[in-house]
């Protein structure tokens, strides 16, 4: 029976999550892969946290120059996340011809073709499921079960931490700042919440699905990218009752204007099947022109979902010789060739406070009219003060069109504020 000798650099959730399924599985492994899999080295700072997780003293290794020359270790697994010294260690990993499986996709997004240029030099692997949708088989299905397909769409809820976030706004009315305090204390959301909550997490993850999905590299800045820190509970609830559910949506589209990557709050119909993707579950959904519609659905963080795909890479590796690596041109810039839309077009939810008076509608109305945006429904939702919430659901329009009538807006006297500028997507 092949054997295999796998290293974990991190013993943090994921990385113990790895831990525990390689371990508690390995007689299912030899059973059902014909692998026998053996974890050879640990590599955590916190002895303490490995020895409670019931790691041999022996395989702790002092150093990364310790695993990688470590004969017995074939595949090396890091789960330690950012871009300092994950990047240092997964370098000297594959430059001493280790294949790696990792879960960083802040690494990833930002450094793929680096380290993938080095994984071609010794013909190592370098596997990456992980790091998108955490259990979730996107990658694979992307990579060996979607060839037949040319890729129109994908659009996903992808950051569980903004889901769950999100449906505690919408289904609880909490205010964003509670909501957020609650995903802190059950662990989803960070200390510093920021790469969560400002799409940051998103945009690392669309990155890389959208350059799979459509067969180029789609660099980080080339993503739009808006978070919901300035999503108001009010906007969900009043969506709602137009039809409406808001998501942290990623959106990846190729149409006759170019390739559109974005990452911002989102209506999407109360039917739409990611409407009902709820707390800090994510699902991507895929069209692709020979299959149709596809949807993947499932746990996108923690212990043991992530540690799922990253214990699946170590069997997909184990069982390859030959590896393969992007089929696209992988630089840091992408292809000269590759073109993008960020003046996308799109139904928008607008909401304004309004002078509760005589002709304030005709006025804000003629500045839509005249800056050609169609409106398909105007709705006045409540008077208070002598203060009109106004809410405005438009027919397609482009980006910049909507900012520049909003801007126009805003500028009138009888509009108090634009409360909320939000895109609808079918
Ligand atoms: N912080 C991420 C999320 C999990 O909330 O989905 C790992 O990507």
């Amino acid at each position: 029976m092949k054997k295999v000798g796998v290293a974990i650099l991190g013993l943090g959730v994921v990385g113990g999550g790895t831990y525990q399924i390689l371990t508690e599985k390995k007689e299912f492994f030899k059973k059902t892969q014909g692998l026998d899999v053996t974890v050879e080295n640990v590599l955590e700072l916190n002895v303490e946290r490995a020895l409670s997780l019931g790691v041999d003293k022996s395989i702790i290794a002092s150093s990364i120059e310790e695993v990688v020359s470590n004969p017995n270790v074939d595949i090396v697994v890091e789960v330690i996340g950012g871009v300092g010294v994950a990047k240092t260690f997964v370098t000297k990993a594959l430059k001493s011809g280790k294949t790696v499986v990792t879960s960083n996709k802040e690494l990833f997004a930002k450094h793929w073709p680096e380290l993938e240029a080095e994984a071609k030099k010794k013909n190592a692997g370098l596997f990456f499921e992980a790091t998108c949708v955490g259990g979730v088989p996107i990658i694979r299905a992307l990579q060996e079960s979607m060839q037949a397909n040319d890729i129109q769409s994908i659009k996903g809820i992808i950051n569980g931490t903004t889901n769950y976030i999100l449906t505690k706004m919408a289904y609880e009315g909490s205010s964003y700042e509670e909501a957020l305090k609650e995903a802190q204390r059950l662990g989803y959301a960070e200390f510093n919440p920021t790469a969560d909550v400002e799409g940051f997490d998103a945009t690392y993850k669309l990155s890389i699905l959208a350059s799979l999905a459509f067969n180029t590299k789609i660099t980080i800045d080339n993503v739009h990218r808006e978070g919901i820190t300035g999503v108001d509970t009010d906007d969900i609830a009043y969506g709602r009752q137009m039809g409406y559910t808001l998501k942290l949506l990623a959106i990846g589209k190729k149409g006759e204007e170019g390739i559109e990557v974005r990452v911002h709050p989102t209506f999407i119909k109360n039917d739409n099947p990611l409407a009902s993707v709820n707390d800090s579950f994510n699902a991507v959904h895929l069209v692709g022109d020979s299959v149709g519609e596809i949807m993947l659905y499932g746990r996108g963080a923690g212990a043991l979902p992530t540690g799922s795909a990253i214990v699946s890479d170590v069997l997909f590796a184990a069982k390859h010789d030959e590896y393969f690596y992007a089929p696209f041109k992988n630089n840091e810039k992408g292809a000269a060739a590759t073109k993008y839309a960020p003046d996308f077009s799109s139904q928008y939810y607008v909401r304004l406070a309004v002078k509760d008076a005589a002709g304030v509608l005709a006025k804000f109305t003629s500045v839509f009219g005249k800056n050609n945006v169609s409106m398909k429904e105007v709705k006045q939702i409540a008077a208070e003060d002598g203060v009109a919430q106004v809410i405005i659901v438009t027919h397609k329009t482009h980006e910049t069109v909507m900012k520049k009538t909003l801007e126009k807006v805003s500028a009138l006297k009888e509009v108090e504020a634009v409360k909320a500028c939000i895109r609808i997507e079918e």
